[in-house]
């Protein structure tokens, strides 16, 4: 154990994901079973810079487990990005009396504390928080699992009116450049095609699909928001196959990110925040706590930040539903 580390200081930062509050209950848990201070910094780097910090204890993250969002509020900091600022939130840190730091977020937070590490050598610990699940280390990210199944949950409602009409629907998901969620909330409606970044291609294979079926018939088709074609250039492209088709697009947005944590997401929080608590006291550090093949793992961040790869098994499951 590192009897130096007295002051953890936690943050969430970049897009909130379901989960974050599990796992921040989950650290404040074990620091206090070690005697170890747990500090929330507010407003991800943020805070850090402007020194909002917050002593959390029990009565902090009393009913949070359920909730959505992040207790500590998270943000997109461009001004971590200036040395000056990055010099500004290793004073706080200081002044606060922070002996290390657990961040919770996507690859934009892993970078941000490799650069950090060029001037603050306090231990950081990452733990995986976007619904994004395009971190190298984790097969799963925090937050992944509610976003899809609220994706999966919109599209049921969807196909409803979808099927009345006889309408195409395209339903445009997130995930910035991966086609993760896309791929998972496809597979789960069973959508007549989805489109991501990982798989060429799959734009010809709908539209021949189309051509072939000219009678009026609902279809589902699932677009990431990082895919090349989009949902508004596809629609055109349908228009042209088949002058018929009546076709509605759908932009799911940050419904996706909102709403309790399922219990994949609140188990993958608790069980990561109290790794990566144990990991910093045990002296390691500019790691992040994964998951990998149901078990946890750490990973150096230099590895985390390079792009996912989807999955061969999920592909190729694509490939035998679309047919
Ligand atoms: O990274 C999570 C994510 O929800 C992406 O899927 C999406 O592209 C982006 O964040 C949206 O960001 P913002 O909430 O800043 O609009």
């Amino acid at each position: 154990m590192n009897r130096d580390i007295k002051n953890i200081g936690v943050f969430t930062s970049g897009g909130d994901s379901p989960g974050m509050n599990a796992t921040i209950a989950a650290i404040v848990k074990e620091c206090s079973v070690a005697g170890v201070q747990a500090t929330g910094i507010m407003k991800g780097y943020d805070g850090m810079i402007d020194g909002e910090f917050w002593t959390l204890d029990n009565d902090a993250i009393k009913n949070i487990i359920h909730k959505g969002g992040t207790i500590l509020k998270s943000m997109r900091c461009e001004r971590f990005m200036q040395l000056k600022y990055r010099k500004q939130a290793l004073q706080q840190l200081t002044k606060n009396n922070i002996d290390g730091l657990i961040a919770i977020g996507g690859d934009g937070t892993f970078k941000g504390l490799l650069a950090f590490s060029e001037i603050c050598k306090l231990p950081f610990i990452g733990i995986p928080g976007t619904i994004d699940n395009d971190l190298y280390g984790s097969d799963y990210t925090l937050g992944f699992d509610t976003a899809v199944n609220n994706a999966i949950d919109a599209i049921d409602k969807i196909k409803d009116t979808a099927s009345s009409h006889d309408r195409i629907f395209i339903v445009e998901v997130m995930g910035r450049d991966a086609g993760y969620i896309a791929l998972g909330t496809g597979l789960g409606v069973g959508a007549d095609a989805i489109l991501i970044p990982e798989k060429a291609g799959e734009v010809e294979v709908l539209l021949n699909k189309i051509k072939n079926h000219q009678h009026k018939e609902s279809m589902i088709i699932v677009v990431a928001e990082g895919d090349e074609t989009g949902a508004y250039q596809l629609a055109e492209k349908i228009k042209k196959t088949n002058a018929q088709a009546d076709i509605r697009i759908t932009v799911l947005g940050h419904i996706q990110r909102g709403g309790h944590p399922t219990f994949m997401d609140r188990m993958l929080g608790i069980r990561m925040g109290v790794a990566a608590v144990k990991n910093l006291l045990h002296g390691e550090k500019n790691k992040m706590v994964g998951i990998v093949q149901n078990k946890l793992k750490l990973t150096p961040f230099e590895k985390v930040v390079k792009q996912h790869e989807v999955n061969t098994e999920m592909l190729e499951l694509l490939d035998l539903f679309e047919k």
